[in-house]
């Protein structure tokens, strides 16, 4: 697969137009999921886990992908960043087909996957050219507050530390899709709502689409563009499907009423009810 990307104006989705004193960086692309089956296992120990997937994620967009524990975001991730192969249908970015790890996509995992051996700085600068962006590296560390932790060592940090690092590390590859896999799951709510700043402010600044896992409804309609909610289907044949796709804009975050509403439908949607 080409890696070469041309250089343009990135497309956004929406209600965050990219700043126009943002760096260069490789322009967001845009993923999408066709028909995308995973099975696991073969004979008795088959098991479908996600069936007939389709999402659009537009170039620039932010998508936040909501379901229970074990319904197959993580594996919809893990295929979109070509970590995992999807069993039927296929997975693109900016067009192409994803074949393999694809370099202009970054990940962020539920666990912070550092270096142990390396300081907080030289994590974040993983994946850069060699010899250069010892400044965007301070920028990122700043952005996710670590200037004071720049030095230490993993071991050193708190578990929510460790995380805004492995966030760092992954905006700093520049990516063209940011894949996040519960990023703030484990940070206590102030923290967590920092976060969920930093990702939108992030996101202002430089052109980059993401993919969202999270368990939080909240979270999801705060940041996303677009929900989408998986889960079993209504006809109980195995695997996830997509239940719902929202579209949100600013519009309606606005209006508490409809905020609200929408709150509701994704949580009955989740099976949660409430009384
Ligand atoms: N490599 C694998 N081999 C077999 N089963 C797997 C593998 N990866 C994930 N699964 C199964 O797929 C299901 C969905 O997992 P996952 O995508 O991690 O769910 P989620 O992130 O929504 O909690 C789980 O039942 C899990 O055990
Ligand atoms: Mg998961």
């Amino acid at each position: 697969m080409s890696t070469v990307v041309e250089r343009g104006e990135p497309a956004t989705a929406g209600r965050r137009q990219p700043n126009p004193n943002a760096r260069a960086a490789a322009p967001a692309l845009p993923v999408a999921f066709h028909q995308a089956s995973r099975v696991f296992g073969a004979g008795p120990d088959r098991r479908v886990v996600l069936r007939g997937i389709d999402i659009e994620a537009p170039a620039g967009s932010i998508v936040a992908l909501l379901g229970p524990s074990g319904c197959g975001k993580s594996t919809l991730l893990r295929i979109a960043g070509g970590l995992d192969r999807p069993s039927g249908g296929q997975v693109t970015i900016g067009g192409d087909p994803v074949r393999a790890f694809d370099p202009r996509c970054a990940v962020a995992f539920q666990e912070a996957r550092l270096l142990p051996w390396r300081s907080v700085r030289a994590n974040v600068a993983i994946g850069l050219p060699r010899g250069g962006g010892t400044e965007e590296v301070d920028r990122l560390i700043e952005l996710v507050g670590l200037r004071e932790a720049a030095d230490q060592r993993p071991r050193q940090i708190s578990g929510g530390m460790a995380q805004r690092a492995s966030l760092a590390r992954a905006l700093a590859r520049r990516p063209g899709v940011l894949l996040l896999d519960e990023p703030f799951g484990a940070l206590d709510a102030l923290t967590r709502i920092k976060m969920q700043d930093l990702l939108l402010d992030v996101h202002r600044s430089e052109p980059v689409t993401v993919l969202l896992v999270t368990h939080d409804v909240d979270e999801a309609v705060r940041l996303a563009d677009t929900v989408v909610v998986l889960g079993p289907a209504a006809d109980r044949r195995p695997g996830s499907t997509v239940l719902r796709s929202v579209d949100i804009d600013e519009t309606l975050r606005r209006d508490p009423v409809a905020t609200a509403e929408l709150r509701d439908d994704l949580l009955d949607c989740l099976g949660v009810h409430r009384h």
